[in-house]
């Protein structure tokens, strides 16, 4: 079958463009390098499409939608920060680009279905655990207003146009490729990338924060069941996470023992639209796309640490 990924340069995308060809599939990857960058490709870059162009670009959406049977839609400019100092361009990159894709995908009538990233952030900051897809959506930055923003056009669009779309509510993914680099980086990658040079941590709040650490590569096995899975008849949002609940302090500890190091962190205040506690219900998930994530944390992080070792080497 034939996928487009948009945002397939990015740290999820291009661990799902790997997986689709593993499956042997045909891929094409749209991204503009906003965030990602040609070296997530460059070991399957011979295999895939690539087109590099803003899914906010209507010609080039159009162009990159022929002769697709899935769309498996990342782009996004994926930073809470980053929506809260550029709320307009946040828009553009989640708002925007996502109403051009389902626009161009209902024009050309043969797309199957579209699986897209939504987010954990969509819950806010309740007091109620673990997060179910049935709870009163409480956005509190520009991003989780956009990201749910694209759940709505979802929905509304699957009721109007008949376009199969599911969003899956991301919970806090980490795995190879997420660059530690980027300062709307994943907290792990930051975090390992700064320990393994002896560099402390720093901590926005003081670390007893939660949140539900999901790799990557039952991420992307998540997307692919999504894309496949029998249609409900309905555009479905579907939360992909673990269950299980972690503590920044927890995960400090758990990468110093695998480090085999005791390095502290630095705390600081917490930053605007950071929630407290979060992790997922994933019964939706698990009853709608048989998804069951294989690693938890410590087997995760010891992963991660494997290969930023051998990248780095
Ligand atoms: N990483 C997480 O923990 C997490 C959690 C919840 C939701 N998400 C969502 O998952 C998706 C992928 O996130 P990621 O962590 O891989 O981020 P990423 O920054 O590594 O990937 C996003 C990709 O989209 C591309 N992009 C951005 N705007 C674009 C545009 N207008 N046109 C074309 N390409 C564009 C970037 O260049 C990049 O390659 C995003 O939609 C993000 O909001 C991620």
């Amino acid at each position: 079958m034939r996928f487009l990924v948009t945002g397939g340069a990015g740290f999820i995308g291009s661990n799902c463009v790997e997986y689709l060809l593993d499956q042997g599939h045909q891929v094409r990857v749209m991204d503009n390098l906003s965030t990602g960058k040609m070296e997530n490709l460059k070991e399957f870059i011979a295999k895939i499409e690539f087109m590099q162009a803003s899914v906010e670009d209507t010609v080039a959406v159009k162009e990159a939608v022929q002769d697709i049977d899935y769309i498996i839609h990342l782009a996004a400019i994926p930073s809470v920060q980053y929506s809260v100092e550029e709320p307009l361009k946040a828009n553009e990159s989640m708002i925007t680009a996502t109403l051009t894709l389902f626009k161009a995908a209902v024009d050309i009538g043969s797309v199957k279905r579209i699986v897209q990233a939504a987010s954990a952030a969509a819950y806010g900051d309740g007091p109620e655990l673990p997060k179910r897809e049935t709870m009163l959506p409480e956005p509190l930055s520009p991003y989780a207003a956009a990201k749910l923003g694209q759940e709505y056009y979802g929905s509304t669009f699957s009721k109007v146009y008949g376009l199969e779309v599911t969003s899956l509510r991301f919970f806090n993914v980490y795995g190879p490729k997420q660059d530690p680099r980027s300062p709307y980086s994943g907290v792990i990658s930051i975090f390992i990338s700064r320990m393994l040079a002896k560099g402390k941590p720093t901590v926005f709040g003081d670390g007893s924060n939660t949140r539900d650490f999901v790799y990557v590569g039952d991420v992307v096995a998540g997307i692919y069941q999504a894309c496949l899975a029998e249609w409900t008849g309905q555009s479905e949002v579907i939360n992909i996470g673990t269950g299980q609940q972690t503590s920044l302090n927890t995960l400090l500890a758990t990468i110093n023992d695998l480090l085999e190091g005791n390095i502290a962190a630095i705390y600081t205040k917490p930053r605007t639209g950071d929630i407290l506690h979060s992790y997922a219900d994933i019964s939706k998930a698990q009853r709608l796309l048989a998804f069951q994530p294989k690693l938890g944390i410590r087997e995760g992080l010891e992963k991660l640490i494997a290969f930023v070792k051998l990248t780095e080497a």
